[in-house]
């Protein structure tokens, strides 16, 4: 029998029941939904709750190592991440660039990084960013560019935003969250078990 998908939301707000929360929620509700056939498991890792102490950049000195040198909740967070299939970073806008929560999270992963093939390598990563006004666009470029130099695999139409409570895209027809969780669970069909292969 074929294991059921795992797919991670991580929320970079700082409201767990936020517009970012929100939207993370209605992308994996749709992926539930568009994998009933063989099945999803979904659930959503709010930095918030989490311990995550800014990198202390060992990298400098050529100290950076898995699983990090600092010891706080990224230890269990990158077991967490190596059982995950699928990924979908969520940030709110915080002065036209990505929160502090998620930059600070994405900065840690870096002890991943060390690895051969690092556990990012082969995720099918998919973004969600909202905005107040605007800039949200701004804030999926800065998780998608890291997450790619990781070896993450990043779906097409990737970028799910809504400035102003506007999901883009809406105006043309398209549901643009329906179709983000229907090309991870396609993608993540494809690519399931390749982990590694790309390094
Ligand atoms: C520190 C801070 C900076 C913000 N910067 C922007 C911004 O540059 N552009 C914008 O349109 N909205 C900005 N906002 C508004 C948030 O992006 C917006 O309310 C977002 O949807 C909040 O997401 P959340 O409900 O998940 O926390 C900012 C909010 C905060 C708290």
């Amino acid at each position: 029998m074929n294991k059921k998908i795992f797919i991670l939301g991580i929320n970079g707000s700082t409201r767990k029941i936020g517009n970012t929360a929100k939207l993370l929620k209605r992308v994996l509700d749709y992926a539930k939904d568009y994998a009933k056939k063989e099945g999803a498991k979904t659930e959503i890792l709010h930095l918030i709750d989490k311990d995550i102490n800014p990198c202390l950049s060992c990298l400098a000195e050529e100290k950076c190592k898995y699983p990090c040198n600092i010891k706080d909740d990224m230890q269990e967070i990158f077991e967490l991440l190596k059982k995950v299939d699928c990924l979908i970073l969520g940030s709110p806008t915080y002065w036209y660039s990505l929160s502090g929560l998620m930059k600070n999270f994405i900065d840690r992963l870096t002890a991943q990084d060390m690895l051969e093939p690092p556990i990012m390598d082969g995720k099918v990563v998919g973004f969600v960013a909202t905005a107040g006004l605007e800039g949200s666009q701004q804030a999926i470029t800065q998780m998608l560019i890291p997450l790619s130099s990781m070896g993450a695999i990043v779906v097409p139409y990737s970028d799910l935003f809504s400035n102003a409570g506007k999901v883009w895209r809406t105006e043309l027809g398209i549901n643009p969250e329906k179709r983000l969780a229907k090309n991870l669970i396609n993608l993540t069909k494809i690519v399931n078990g390749k982990q590694g292969k790309w390094f």
